[in-house]
C-alpha cells in the first residue's frame, strides 16, 4: 500500500468520532431537549377524576385539579408548555357548536385555573369545532353535508377571543378553513389581545393516525371524512403553500402534522419559513409504539427518543408529544 493510500483510508475512518460517549457527545448535530416539547392534556369534568383511555396506553382524561397536578409535575421537569382538549358531554354538542365560546365551559375554566396556578407555564389550545359539533366535523355544515368555510372562521374567531380572555398564550388553529388566521389574528387584535400568539396547524394532513385522538374526546364523524378540508398525503408543494399563506396572515408558529410520516415536509418547511416549526407527534404514531412496547417487541422510551430526535434532525423546533414522560425519563438518564 502506497503511503499516499494509507493516508487516504486512515482520513475516512469515520468511527473515531464514535469511539466514546464523550466523543459522540461533542460531534452530535441534534440535541433534543424538555425545552422543546408541548404536551396535550384531555380534560374532563369533575373532581379528582381520571379516565384512562384505551386506544392510547399511559394516557388519561384528568379533571381541572388532575390536570394541574399533572401541569405542575411536568413544569418542575422542565416542560415549559401544555395544550388542553376538553372532551365535551353530548348534552353540549350542537349543530351550531355554541359551547366552543362559552366563557364558563370547561375548556375557558381550565385556562383560567392553570394561568392562575402556574402564571409561568406556556398553555395553548387547539381552535377547531369537532369536539363541540354534534357530527363531530370541524366546521359548520349545510343539509348536503359541505363544510362551510367563512361561517366556521367566524365561530373559530369567537372561540380564539374566549381563550384570550381566559388567558390563553397561543391559539391553536386546527381546523384547515381557508383564511382562519388571518381573520383570527384580526379580531384578537380587535379585541386587545395582540399578544397571544398564533400556533397554526399548517400542514395537517387527512392521515389514518388521529383515531385514537378521537377515542379520547369521544369525537365520531357522523358522515363523511376531513379530506375536503384536511390536506392530501400524497402533496407538499400544497403544505408550503398551506404554511406559506399562513405566515403571511400572522401566524407566530407553524404546525406539520403528523410527524414521522411527514419528515420531508418539515425539512423543506425548513428551508422556506424563519418562523418555528412544530411536529405533531400524533396518537397514532404513540399507539403504535405502546401497542409493540406492550407485546415486549420494541422499547418504547428508546423508540420514542429516536422518533423525537428525527423530527428535531428534520428541522423541528418545538414537538408536541404524547410520549413526554418516556422522553424526559431518558433526557434526565
Ligand atoms: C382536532 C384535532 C385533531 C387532532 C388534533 N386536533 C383530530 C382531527 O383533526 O381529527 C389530532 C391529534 C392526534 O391524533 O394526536 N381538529
Amino acid at each position: 500500500m502506497s503511503v499516499l493510500t494509507e493516508k487516504y483510508i486512515l482520513a475516512k475512518r469515520l468511527r473515531r468520532n464514535r469511539r466514546s460517549e464523550a466523543i459522540r457527545k461533542m460531534v452530535r448535530e441534534t440535541e433534543l431537549s424538555v425545552a422543546d416539547l408541548v404536551v396535550p392534556i384531555f380534560l374532563i369534568e369533575g373532581e379528582n377524576t381520571r379516565e384512562p383511555i384505551p386506544s392510547m396506553p399511559g394516557v388519561e382524561r384528568l379533571s381541572i385539579d388532575l390536570m394541574i397536578r399533572e401541569a405542575t409535575e411536568l413544569s418542575e421537569r422542565g416542560v415549559q408548555s401544555v395544550i388542553l382538549f376538553p372532551v365535551i358531554e353530548r348534552s353540549l354538542k350542537t349543530d351550531g357548536a355554541e359551547e366552543a365560546w362559552n366563557p364558563d365551559g370547561l375548556l375557558a375554566r381550565a385556562i383560567r385555573e392553570l394561568k392562575r396556578e402556574l402564571p409561568g407555564i406556556c398553555v395553548m389550545a387547539d381552535v377547531a369545532l369537532d369536539p363541540f359539533t354534534s357530527h363531530g366535523h370541524d366546521g359548520l355544515t349545510n343539509e348536503k353535508g359541505d363544510i362551510l368555510n367563512d361561517e366556521t372562521i367566524d365561530c373559530l374567531v369567537k372561540m380564539s377571543l374566549m381563550q384570550a380572555e381566559a388567558g390563553i398564550d397561543f391559539v391553536a388553529p386546527s381546523d384547515m378553513m381557508d383564511g382562519r388566521v388571518g381573520e383570527i389574528r384580526k379580531g384578537l387584535d380587535q379585541g386587545g389581545y395582540e399578544q397571544v400568539g398564533i400556533m397554526a396547524y399548517s400542514a395537517k394532513y387527512a392521515t389514518s393516525l388521529y383515531g385514537p385522538f378521537r377515542d379520547a374526546l369521544q369525537v365520531k364523524l357522523a358522515f363523511g371524512d376531513k379530506r375536503t378540508y384536511q390536506m392530501d398525503p400524497a402533496n407538499v408543494r400544497e403544505a408550503l403553500l398551506e404554511a406559506q399563506l399562513d405566515e403571511e396572515e400572522g401566524a407566530d408558529i407553524l404546525m406539520v402534522k403528523p410527524a414521522l410520516f411527514y419528515l420531508d415536509v418539515i425539512a423543506k418547511l425548513r428551508q422556506q419559513s424563519k418562523r418555528p416549526i412544530a411536529a405533531y407527534h400524533v396518537s397514532g404514531e404513540y399507539a403504535m409504539v405502546m401497542a409493540a412496547h406492550q407485546n415486549g417487541w420494541l422499547d418504547a422510551g428508546n423508540v420514542f427518543h429516536e422518533a423525537l430526535l428525527s423530527m428535531k434532525r428534520a428541522g423541528a423546533d418545538l414537538i408536541f408529544t404524547y410520549a413526554s414522560k418516556w422522553v424526559i425519563d431518558r433526557l434526565e438518564m
